[in-house]
Parts: C-alpha cells; sequence; structure tokens
C-alpha cells in the first residue's frame, strides 16, 4: 500500500475467474498498468484462485489480494467454509466482511459479520466491512439508519485500534449489478454519516471509504469526485482485465 492513502481500486470478482482464468486476467492487466503512487489496487478473487493470484501480483507493492469471504472459526467442521488463517496462508491479506451478497444471499446476520471483523483483525487480515441499505429501506427514509445498525454490529467491540485497520465500502444494494449506480451527491451524503459514526468512535481521520455499485468507466470519474469517495469497490466491470485497467487508469 501507498505510505500515504492513496485511491483505492478494489476488483470484487465474485464466483468468476478460477485460478486458471484469473492467472490469464493478471497476465493481461499487468501488461497494461505499471504500479503508480497514490493509487492502490486490491482484488478480491473467489478463494480457489487466491494462492494464483497472489503468486501472479508478487513484486507489486501497490497490489493486495483479498478473500471475498471466510469464516469467523480458525478451523473445525464448517463443510464448504474456508477461515481467515487459510486464506491468509494462500496468500490473502485483506477480507470482504457483510457484502450484500452474503448478508441477503445467504442469510449472513448483522451478529455474523461483526464475529468475522473481530476475526479478520485477530488475524493480522485489513476487514473491507460493506453496508448499504436496500430500495425499500432507502424508500422509506431509513438509510441512515440502517447503515448505522450495520456499524454498531459489524465493530461492536472493535477499537481505534482495530479501526486503524479497517477499509468500509458503502454499496446500496439497489445499486449492485443492477446498472443504476448512486448518484454522486446521494453517495457522498451516506459517506458523512459513515465518517461521523467512525470518527466519534476514534477512527482514524484517513480511514478509507469506498463506494460500490455499478462503478463503470462512464461514472467512476464523478463518483470518485464526490467529497468523502475514497476508492471503488467493483463486481462487474472489474471483470475484463482491459477494462478494468482503463478504469484504474481514469485518475
Ligand atoms: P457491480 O459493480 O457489479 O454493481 O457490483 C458491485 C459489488 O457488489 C462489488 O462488491
Amino acid at each position: 500500500m501507498s505510505p500515504v492513502p492513496g485511491i483505492l481500486y478494489a476488483a470484487n470478482w465474485k464466483m468468476h475467474l478460477g485460478p486458471v482464468g484469473a492467472a490469464e486476467y493478471v497476465a493481461r492487466f499487468l501488461a497494461r498498468v505499471p504500479a503508480s503512487p497514490g493509487r492502490d489496487l486490491w482484488f478480491f478473487p473467489p478463494a480457489v484462485s487466491l494462492a494464483a493470484v497472489a503468486a501472479a501480483f508478487r513484486g507489486r507493492p501497490d497490489v493486495l489480494v483479498g478473500a471475498q469471504d471466510a469464516h469467523w472459526e480458525p478451523k473445525g467442521a464448517f463443510t464448504g467454509a474456508v477461515s481467515m488463517p487459510m486464506v491468509a496462508e494462500a496468500g490473502a491479506r485483506a477480507v470482504l466482511v457483510g457484502h450484500s451478497e452474503r448478508r441477503h444471499v445467504f442469510g449472513e446476520t448483522d451478529a455474523e459479520t461483526g464475529r468475522k471483523v473481530r476475526a479478520a483483525l485477530e488475524q493480522g487480515l485489513l476487514p473491507l466491512l460493506c453496508v448499504g441499505e436496500k430500495l425499500a429501506e432507502r424508500d422509506a427514509g431509513r438509510t441512515a439508519a440502517v447503515v448505522v445498525r450495520q456499524l454498531e454490529a459489524a465493530l461492536a467491540g472493535v477499537g481505534a485500534d482495530g479501526l486503524g485497520h479497517l477499509v468500509v465500502a458503502y454499496e446500496p444494494v439497489w445499486a449492485i449489478g443492477t446498472g443504476r449506480n448512486a448518484q454522486p451527491a446521494d453517495a457522498a451524503a451516506v459517506h458523512a454519516v459513515i465518517r461521523d459514526w467512525l470518527a466519534a468512535r476514534g477512527a482514524p481521520a484517513d480511514l478509507r471509504v469506498l463506494y460500490g455499485g455499478s462503478v463503470k468507466a462512464e461514472n467512476v470519474v464523478a463518483l470518485l469526485a464526490a467529497p468523502g469517495v475514497d476508492g471503488v469497490l467493483v463486481g462487474g466491470a472489474s471483470l475484463d482485465p482491459e477494462g478494468w485497467a482503463d478504469i484504474v487508469g481514469s485518475s
């Protein structure tokens, strides 16, 4: 990572790109994107591709590889799950926690996000905590209340030291994979709520808050220009290495 936090471009590949396809992706991406000061590149491949992606990016200090999810227990009878120590061993240095697909497709609770954040910090992994409201919640004027509830649950018992190792992403559920991004001013308003909440709990002023949800080449510059938006967390538009290279080169 840059000594001073730069703009953070995070790619969440979701359930795309196994180890072979992921290595090909990295080779194509590296051919286009040199390291650049003031820019951090984080990649979240599927767990089976972590080791291949970490190996392919070796020697690039601007790149960090993370896991999309991991269980809070270090080991045990949890068929199909992977643990924080396992993803760290495979090369992960960060982990997504509370992504809306974990919450709303797989039924992850607020309390579980808290256990995952604490387990990640104990393992020395940087949690990238995702929060965001559903469309009905936005329409009911409950966006701030939902986001604060998610922050309170996920960060219960996390002190200033832990907050110093945290990144937060605001991802409105209605914007994910829909092609309909939040307007920069709307994102900025929610980022301000998140920042105020974190600052009141002693989080460092340079804690990064990302925006995610239908970020693409056409809107990334405007979203990054919004006050309080320190980077982007991107799904669909990160899956094509040349397209993603163009986006990370746009700032
Ligand atoms: P899209 O960029 O495909 O909307 O996905 C956003 C997201 O969920 C990133 O974590």
